[in-house]
């Protein structure tokens, strides 16, 4: 069936988050480096994500905004693809379980396992957490709480249906023993089997009644199905599978595999297999579970408030610097404690001096002893072997070391070579061979062999790194050779034509102030919502004026266009539960009503505020306060007492217009 070699990935699909964090990028941007080496590999590569975006959990936060769920989903599920835009994830194919294609298909998949009896009617009585979706059993419990995430539970007792997992329960754990590879790494197997498969499963709730944000069950109204098996379903749904066209679901189909979070890998080796048992499907090949990204004080989440924004370090570092940290600094199944030292270290030490200075100093003498002209290789010496082994070798140990997904050891295999590079300027020393007319063709092969390294070492960092290839390739003077980018051209050392003129450019990684950095990023941990603990942004933003206070710096016209201030007429204003500053605006905005949450409840009566004409900073990034989303922030003065006095226009003019 499968004709050519096919290579199928995915990520998780995310729960819709206004606040993405470095943690769900980690996942996404190692599926993306593996699905680009599968490329360059020659695979026909299908990575899918997407978002998973039924459950209780997001009707309440949708019904807190105000939203409808699906207003509330298509609003995140813009900005989750925007992420990963900017960090140029190159997914084939992106899935929400909203779509309707997915919803009819998970409808069919539910119906077949009740026709066929392994889906049955009954009672539950039992514990549910809904920021997990999981239900838990009395003993499953640790002292009464949710023993993933630590937190409440409740008590709820519905009709409901009945998975027979225990029916695949011998079936799965003799699969389990028998591949090896099926759930790496092998510790979260032995978890699996020890902690869940071997004592005994029980059957599966996968239906409720409690609320309406699902995907209705066919035959049973006020039945919804269990997000987890509509999640998992995604793999598969994604693909066409019971579908008119399900040819993608047959060349795609198992997956390779299924690249999780350590605490969804329980979900994805016992649910989703046993599914797949009970329709009659190839299970996929490997679930890797892949470590957690740390920050001291604890795992990232959005409630713990912790959270590291990818797009303000994208910003400064772009976004090559910031794949290559998250894939070389953290082995991919352990896990990692992410720090701002150690992101500014490695691109100061692997980045800007390692691979940054081969570049420059290769550059830089063919361009001074060779009028910038890739020399022919002239006379050879026992040191130039080391090199040239060392380059012809590294692809097999990338591709071994992918195989396995250890991102961070096929990255340091490529330094190897990086280093290796650097030491053979350090002991063939070009600047003394260029002294005498003599040496002339041994500094040439030795320029020679440092430009084919480098393209070497430019399309074996190419699955990691977007924009940083083309770059070495383009002072090379090969941007335009698609054949010496292949992983093709690996095969063999001297492929770099001589003859080629490089083209000197900047330094592709400067070097960074470590300390003037720490103090940046210091000021852009950005916390996020989680269900309300949240301080006030107005407080936040008080502490950092009061620590900018008399050293704004000059800015030119330029910055001050990138704010987008504009007339904003208050149609509606009403208090924020629970919050004595806060108050929830509903502004005109030429045509459009914008919702904007501002700390000036002390001040401000709602009622004196219905029809005022404020100036609205409207491009500023949304954020959610005590649950409320605030698109855009309204001015205010305010002197040191703390006194406010709102910004008005003084005389009338149409709401959306323009304010600089
Ligand atoms: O679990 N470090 O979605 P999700 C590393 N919708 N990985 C992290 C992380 C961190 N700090 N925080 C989150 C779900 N992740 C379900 C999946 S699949 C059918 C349904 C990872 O948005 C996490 O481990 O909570 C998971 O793999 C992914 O982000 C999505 O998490
Ligand atoms: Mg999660």
């Amino acid at each position: 069936m499968k004709d050519k070699k096919t290579f199928y990935i995915t990520t998780p699909i995310y729960y819709p988050s206004d606040k993405l964090h470095i943690g769900h990028s980690y996942t996404t941007v190692a599926a993306d480096a593996m699905a680009r080496f599968k490329r360059l590999m020659g695979f026909d590569v299908m990575f899918l994500t997407g978002t998973d975006e039924h459950g209780q959990k997001i009707e309440r936060v949708a019904r807190e905004n105000g939203m409808t769920p699906k207003e509330y989903t298509d609003h995140i599920v813009a900005g989750i693809k925007d992420l990963w835009r900017t960090l140029d994830i190159s997914y084939d194919s992106f899935i929400r379980t909203t779509d309707q294609n997915h919803v009819e298909v998970v409808q069919k998949i539910f119906k077949k396992l009740y026709d066929q009896g392994d889906i049955y009617k009954s009672e539950y009585e039992g514990w549910y957490c809904t920021p997990c979706e999981s239900f838990w059993t009395e003993i499953q419990l640790s002292e009464g709480k949710c023993p993933d995430c630590d937190g409440g539970v409740e008590l709820v007792k519905e009709e409901s249906y009945f998975f027979k997992m225990s029916k695949y329960q011998d079936r799965l754990i003799k699969h389990i023993e028998e591949h090896d590879e099926f759930i790496q790494p092998n510790s979260r197997k032995n978890e699996m089997l020890n902690n869940f498969l071997r004592p005994g499963l029980d059957d599966l709730c996968v239906s409720r009644t409690s609320f309406k944000w699902g995907i209705p069950v066919t035959f049973d109204e006020g039945h919804v199905i269990y997000v987890w098996i509509d999640a998992l379903s995604n793999y598969i749904t994604a693909l066409g599978y019971l579908t008119e066209d399900d040819s993608r679901f047959k060349q795609y189909w198992p997956a390779d595999v299924h690249l999780v979070g350590k605490e969804i890998v329980r979900f994805h080796t016992i649910i989703w297999p046993i599914m797949l048992m009970a329709l009659g499907l190839e299970l996929p090949k490997q679930i890797f579970g892949h470590g957690w990204l740390i920050l001291e004080g604890g795992k990232m989440s959005k409630s713990k408030g912790n959270v590291v924004d990818p797009v303000v370090l994208e910003k400064r570092y772009g976004v090559d610097a910031l794949r290559y940290f998250l894939l070389r600094e953290v082995p991919f199944g352990s896990d990692g404690v992410f720090s701002n030292e150690a992101l500014v270290n490695r691109i100061n030490s692997d980045l800007a001096n390692d691979l940054g200075n081969l570049l420059s100093r290769t550059v830089a003498m063919i361009d001074k002893y060779f009028d910038g002209v890739i020399p022919e290789p002239g006379v050879g010496a026992d040191v130039d072997q080391e090199l040239i082994q060392m380059a012809e070798n590294t692809p097999k140990k990338v591709e071994e070391l992918m195989d396995e997904l250890l991102f961070s050891n096929a990255l340091a295999e490529i330094w190897k070579l990086v280093s290796r590079s650097n030491k053979y300027i350090d002991e063939t020393t070009p600047w003394i061979l260029a002294k005498s007319q003599d040496q002339k063709p041994r500094l040439g092969t030795v320029l020679y062999n440092l430009a084919e390294a480098l393209r070497i070492i430019s399309v074996l960092i190419s699955p990691f790194m977007i924009a940083t290839p083309d770059r070495i390739q383009e002072q090379l003077g090969i941007k335009q050779n698609e054949d010496l980018k292949a992983w093709e051209s690996l095969k063999g050392f001297g492929r770099i034509p001589a003859g080629i003129r490089v083209q000197k450019g900047e330094a592709i990684f400067p070097r960074l102030d470590v300390e003037k950095e720490l103090k940046e990023l210091e000021k852009n941990l950005t916390t996020a919502d989680g269900q309300g603990e949240q301080a006030d942004r107005t407080d936040d933003q008080n502490k950092q004026n009061d620590k900018d206070s008399g050293e704004s710096p000059e800015i030119t016209i330029d910055d001050f266009a990138k704010v987008d201030l504009r007339v904003a007429r208050v149609i509606s204003a009403e208090k924020v539960k629970k919050s004595h500053k806060l108050l929830k605006l509903q502004l005109k905005v030429g045509e459009e009503t914008r919702q904007v949450v501002s700390g000036i409840a002390d001040q401000y009566s709602p009622e004196e505020l219905v029809g005022k004409d404020l100036i609205l900073v409207a491009n500023l990034k949304p954020v959610k306060l005590r649950g409320n989303l605030s698109e855009g922030m309204i001015l205010a003065a305010s002197d040191e007492k703390g006194k406010l006095a709102l910004v008005t226009i003084d005389s009338p003019i149409e709401s959306g217009s323009g304010v600089s």
